[in-house]
């Protein structure tokens, strides 16, 4: 069989999480997929940095634009980040040279998902993103596919396991959030802006990308009713606790009868909820479907090998030739989302 040859862009976290799963489960992955799956082409921006792993059998691209223009990379992989500039740069020219991209950057597909998912489509080509909403748990894989079937009525959950640690830290040490914060910041689970966490901003990226592919809607971000942890006080999470209740950082899309409402903010959840006994840096999902009623997604939301995990679920599906619409459904059908917006009280 032919190769499969990737490109991976962005040597973090994440890319150096992928190039650990294609070195370790080479076999694995060939007997899967039928393909031999292998890298030859990655970049990041420091050349001299020693990432740990030998990189020397791959070929070195200084700009990302380049590598994922290469003739000898079919699937370029973006692990950069960032809403514009490189990520989107290299993403669009990938497309244009007719690669399939897959990519972990939920603040751009949330922002330029639309425009990118037509150009793909255009090329015919497809962009896939399981890696952008919770890390670990193939959550973009169930709601397109295994409940395709389905009406959704919501989806709601906790999808930024920084601010969970945070809440959850709070309560069991009994500390102010700045101190937590700090404790935080010190393991350094803090995005570099840490805003993105705090702010709600990282989980209203991927709440916005949910919902797009829930409800065929287009990623609308700026529709999302949105606020942060970062104004919580002890004394709140003491309260709730008093009354049986625990406060969570929660995202939920529904369909009302006013359209899609979006909202991310802290709730009160029961202490004796799932949602309630979620601890630590773990991301879960709710998802209700007129016909499967609810179901649960409960994982690990970051990390090298969730992260990767996920990137190369995607890779397989397109190694075994499995291609479908970047929000599982064509985008010239995707409902225009400020039409559908809901107007919150
Ligand atoms: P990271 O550790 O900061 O790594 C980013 C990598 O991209 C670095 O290797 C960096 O190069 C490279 N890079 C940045 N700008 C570049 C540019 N202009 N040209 C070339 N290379 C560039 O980030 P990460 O945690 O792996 O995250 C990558 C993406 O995955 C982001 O979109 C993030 O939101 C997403 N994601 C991350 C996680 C997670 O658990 N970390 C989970 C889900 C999704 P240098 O190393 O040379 O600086
Ligand atoms: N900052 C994110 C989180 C990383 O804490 O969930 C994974 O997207």
């Amino acid at each position: 069989t032919t190769p499969l040859r990737l490109g991976i862009a962005g040597l973090g976290t994440v890319g150096l999480g992928v190039v650990g799963i294609v070195r370790k489960q080479a076999d694995l992955l060939a007997r899967r997929t039928g393909r031999d799956i292998r890298i030859t082409a990655v970049s990041a921006r420091d050349a001299t940095k020693d990432r740990g792993v030998n990189l020397g059998g791959y070929a070195w691209e200084a700009d990302p634009v380049d590598l994922a223009q290469r003739d000898d990379v079919d699937i370029f992989i973006e692990v950069m980040g960032g809403i514009d500039g490189a990520a989107k740069d290299a993403t669009e020219a990938a497309l244009r040279a007719g690669k399939d991209v897959v990519t972990a950057n939920k603040a751009m597909l949330a922002i330029h998902g639309q425009a990118l998912a037509e150009q793909a489509e255009a090329a015919g080509r497809c962009i896939k993103f399981e890696a952008a909403v919770a890390g670990g748990i193939p959550v973009i894989k169930a709601l397109s596919e295994g409940l395709a079937a389905n009406e959704i009525t919501r989806v709601m959950g906790v999808i930024n396991g920084t601010c969970n640690y945070i809440l959850t830290r709070m309560e069991s040490a009994g500390l102010p959030y700045e101190a937590i914060f700090r404790e935080a910041a010190d393991l350094g689970y803090l995005e570099t802006d840490p805003m993105l966490d705090v702010g709600g901003i990282d989980a209203g990226h991927k709440l916005a990308l949910l919902a797009a592919i829930a409800f065929g809607t287009r990623p609308d971000f700026d529709g999302i009713e949105l606020e942060g942890i970062d104004r919580i006080e002890i004394e709140d999470i003491r309260q709730a606790a008093d009354m049986g209740y625990r406060i969570k950082l929660l995202g939920v899309a529904q369909r009302t009868g006013r359209g899609l409402e979006q909202r991310m903010q802290p709730c009160l959840v029961p202490i004796s909820s799932p949602l309630g006994q979620l601890e630590g840096g773990t991301n879960m999902i709710v998802i209700e479907g007129d016909a499967v009623e609810q179901i649960v997604l409960r994982g690990p939301g970051a990390g090298a090998g969730p992260t990767a995990s996920a990137v190369m679920g995607d890779v397989c599906d397109l190694a075994r030739g499995f291609r479908m619409p970047t929000f599982g459904q064509p985008a010239a059908s995707l409902e225009n989302a400020p039409a559908a917006r809901a107007v919150l009280p």
